[in-house]
Parts: C-alpha cells; sequence; structure tokens
C-alpha cells in the first residue's frame, strides 16, 4: 500500500495553496490530514462541523468535500488575510466563515453541539479544551493535528504537546486512537 497516493485532491487546493504561500503563511494542514477528515465527515450525515483556526482554507477544502448537500461547517479564523482567501475560494452555502477570535467565540457560544471538531487554533486544543469538547455531540469526532514535532514549533512547545497528550489519555469520556503518521493526528470519539 502506498499511503502517498492520494486522490481527488480538492479542486480548489492548489489556488488555496498559492494564495497562503504569497501571505508567507506556514501553517497549512498537510494532504494526510484532509483526506483523512474528508473520510470522517463523509461517515456522519447530515452533519454540523467545526473548524477552529480556517487559514486559507485546506483542511475546510476536504471537509467540505466529505459533506453531503445537508451538512453544514462552521469555521473560525482571526487572520482577516487569511479568512479573505478562504472565503473567496471556497463559496459555499454550506459553509459559514467567522472572522473572530476564537478564544471569544468559544467563550460565548451557546448554540447546537458539532459531530465533528477539526481544533486546529491553541483555543480548542491547547486552550479552553473543556468548552470545546463540551460542544463535541456522543458519537463526534475530535480531530488535532501537529502531534510529531513540528519545525514551526517554539522552544517549550514539545512539552506542552506532551501535557496535552496526558490530559486527553486521562479522560474517561474519550475513546483515544493516537497516528504517527501525517504531521501526528489524534482522534477521538465522545462516549
Ligand atoms: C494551524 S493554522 C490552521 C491551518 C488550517 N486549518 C489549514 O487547513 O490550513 C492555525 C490558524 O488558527 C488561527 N488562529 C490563531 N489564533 C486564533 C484565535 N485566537 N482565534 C481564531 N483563529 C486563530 C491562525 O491565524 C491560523 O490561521
Amino acid at each position: 500500500m502506498e499511503d502517498e497516493v492520494l486522490t481527488e485532491i480538492p479542486v480548489r487546493y492548489n489556488r488555496i495553496k498559492d494564495d497562503t504561500e504569497r501571505l508567507s503563511f506556514q501553517m497549512n494542514s498537510d494532504l494526510f490530514t484532509g483526506s483523512l477528515l474528508k473520510t470522517l465527515v463523509a461517515s456522519k450525515k447530515s452533519s454540523r462541523i467545526l473548524e477552529l483556526g480556517t487559514g486559507g482554507g485546506l483542511a475546510t477544502s476536504w471537509i467540505l468535500d466529505g459533506m453531503d448537500q445537508q451538512a453544514k461547517l462552521l469555521t473560525i479564523e482571526n487572520n482577516a488575510a487569511l479568512w479573505e482567501i478562504a472565503k473567496e475560494q471556497l463559496t459555499d452555502p454550506r459553509i459559514e466563515f467567522l472572522l473572530v477570535d476564537g478564544y471569544k467565540w468559544l467563550k460565548d457560544y451557546q448554540g447546537e453541539k458539532f459531530d465533528l471538531i477539526f481544533a486546529d487554533a491553541m483555543p480548542g486544543k491547547y486552550d479552553l479544551f473543556e468548552e470545546t469538547i463540551h460542544l463535541l455531540k456522543a458519537g463526534g469526532f475530535y480531530v488535532i493535528d501537529d502531534m510529531l514535532p513540528q519545525p514551526n514549533w517554539p522552544p517549550g512547545h514539545a512539552e506542552k504537546a506532551d501535557a496535552f497528550i496526558k490530559i486527553l489519555e486521562s479522560r474517561r469520556d474519550l475513546i483515544l486512537t493516537k497516528l504517527k503518521w501525517s504531521t501526528g493526528i489524534i482522534i477521538a470519539v465522545k462516549k
């Protein structure tokens, strides 16, 4: 098996990659993470999906490709230039692009819970984790990437990642799989 062979890359993928590279943005999710997200999203019908940290929309483009016509995606970003790229490239009535601070949004949100949360920013992952997992439905997926050492990790981040993994492992309400694949993925399902 060759896992590098990825089929059906989202049509907007290369445009988003070029546009974000022009901004010197180096935190794009990779192809493997995108493909996994698409697969997980496709398992949920009429789903509600939350992405924390849209970036320029690379993972968003994969998530969109896994969604059925009834699914809805709410994706959150605080950088206006990246938000513009994602919004422009991925115009679709099933996606709501919010330009807000994820910390504030997580503290204020009172709406419906989600079937899948891709937590790809500090809020939702290393910060406000309790608030985030509260927003996941039973049977829902919580997905994070970048859990293996990355070249752009600042000093002290490895310790932070280890401590967060221990928190996840200690949770009795989550079923966890850790994958030493892609950039290091953890998939948790809420009991
Ligand atoms: C790892 S990148 C996301 C990459 C993106 N998911 C992709 O597929 O390319 C993290 C993103 O979170 C955003 N971010 C950081 N802090 C934030 C905050 N407080 N609220 C909202 N977004 C935030 C950053 O601007 C950045 O675009």
